[in-house]
């Protein structure tokens, strides 16, 4: 545009100037011999206001041009941001792809668009259309496979831009139901350098041609259809993700609460069984606390599906909930229990942090009663320094830990403690008993 200007301004001076030189070299070549100087003058004067005239008249012609040009890439402009707005608040991916080839069709009023999703392979995976009724498309048949044109545009990744397909040799035809169809434009539609997918548009309304300016226009939206189209895959990927870490949590809590609350309930049952024979009185106390534990299972699944704390440390703090799983291998497996809790320990914890704490107990006590066949087991929680430590300690068979090794038991308790910042330690040795150490900064003294 400036460039035009810079021209008509040039011409605007030297027009006038050419003219009234050439009308000058006329008079001191001689027409002053055939005419008066009235007729001279007269003459000047008609040849000067025929130049004004058609000279304001074509520069009226090329700012009538210019000015309808303007109009009309505003209004592209105008159709490009329309676009692009219904485009960022959607996304779901199917969706997002629908609408861009349906705004594409709009913003360079084409009767037919497409949108054509290209697999690695380079073949056409996915193939939406615009401006087509289902009836229309279910007569088709199947989908193109990317040749003719529209591979064209696909191989090449380059603009295409014909007047009429027909005439052009790499069209390989329309199928049996397919709409004639005359102009086109094709386009890949890339983000950072990777092609996301291939737009194409036909049959420009009025029957023109596709003009530069709707490539123009087109190119614009297909960047803000790429950036749309990423944002729903991202968008995707991030709900996949979290749909991920929802599993592995309900995987855990089931692991480290329910099952174990099963297990005991399972042992309790079991001494039932022995006693019923031998101390039959015996019997209805450890019924009724295995039908209390089976009841507090059914309330800890609800509190794990909805993410919410174990139902214990809704009563009670971390000390006590710990010394209620001791006493509950005391009487299921006749252990020698012990809970040491310095004054104050378990003040600063986070509901986080004592809900993972109690999981880490519940596993490790799991594991005491399971595999370490001991005589006693000691769980000690001391603060130091806002440094929360929780130790368990048992004087059973011992083992060699691994860190990469184990069942999902170990890992859970590691994961769940350094996912709040925390250290995660087992020392054992064979025959000498094993320690599990966890330690986490506490809230308040963090924020100093
Ligand atoms: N206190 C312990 N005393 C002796 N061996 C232990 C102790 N804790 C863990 N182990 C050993 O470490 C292994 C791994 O423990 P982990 O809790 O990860 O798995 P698991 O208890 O076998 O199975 P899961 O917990 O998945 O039901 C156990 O199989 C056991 O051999
Ligand atoms: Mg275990």
């Amino acid at each position: 545009m400036e460039a035009l200007i810079r021209r008509w301004r040039q011409l605007g001076v030297w027009l006038p100037v050419t003219f009234v030189a050439a009308v000058a070299a006329l008079v001191v070549l001689g027409l002053g011999r055939f005419l008066s100087d009235a007729g001279v003058v007269v003459l000047i004067t008609v040849i000067t206001a025929l130049g004004a005239g058609a000279f304001s008249s074509w520069i009226f012609r090329v700012l009538g041009q210019a000015q309808r040009e303007m109009v009309q890439r505003a209004r592209h402009l105008a159709a490009i941001n329309e676009a692009s707005l219904a485009l960022s608040s959607e996304l779901n991916l199917a969706s997002v792809l629908q609408k861009v080839v349906d705004l594409s069709r709009a913003v360079t009023d084409a009767r037919y668009g497409a949108l054509a999703m290209v697999n690695e392979e380079g073949k056409i995976a996915e193939f939406l259309t615009s401006g087509l009724s289902r009836e229309e498309r279910e007569r088709i048949g199947r989908p193109p496979e990317g040749k003719g044109l529209l591979g064209a545009v696909i191989q090449k990744g380059e603009t295409l831009r014909i007047d009429r397909i027909a005439d052009d040799p790499r069209s390989s035809g329309f199928p049996p139901h397919h709409p004639l169809m005359t102009s086109f434009i094709g386009l890949p539609i890339v983000y950072e350098g990777r092609i996301v997918g291939d737009l194409y548009l036909t049959d420009k309304s009025g029957g023109q041609p596709f003009t530069e300016q709707d490539e123009e226009t087109l190119r614009t939206f297909a960047a803000h259809g790429a950036i749309a189209i990423e944002n729903a895959r991202l968008y995707h990927q991030v709900q996949d993700l979290a749909v991920l870490e929802e599993r592995d949590r309900i995987g855990m809590d089931l692991h480290d609460g329910v099952i174990q609350s099963l297990y005991a309930a399972g042992l309790t049952l079991e001494n039932c069984l022995e006693d019923l024979a031998q101390d039959p009185a015996e019997v209805q106390p450890q019924l009724q606390k295995a039908i209390q534990n089976l009841n507090q299972t059914i309330a800890d699944i609800r509190s794990y599906i909805f993410n919410l704390r174990p139902r214990v440390l809704a009563d009670t703090d971390l000390a006590g909930a710990v010394g209620g799983l001791l006493q509950e291998l005391k009487v299921n497996a006749l252990l020698d229990v012990q809970l040491i809790e310095e004054p104050g320990a378990c003040q600063g914890l986070s509901e986080d942090q004592s809900t993972a704490l109690f999981h880490v107990a519940q596993e490790s006590l799991n594991n005491v009663r399971k595999h370490a066949r001991a005589s006693s087991v000691t769980a000690k929680l001391q603060r130091k320094d806002g440094i929360f430590r929780m130790t368990i300690t048992d004087d059973g068979v011992g083992f060699k830990p691994k860190r990469s090794a184990g069942g999902q038991g170990l890992r859970n308790m590691r994961e769940r403690v350094e996912a709040l910042g925390g250290r995660f330690s087992v020392q054992s040795v064979n025959g000498r008993g094993t320690q599990l150490v966890v330690e986490l900064a506490l809230a308040m003294e963090r924020k100093r």
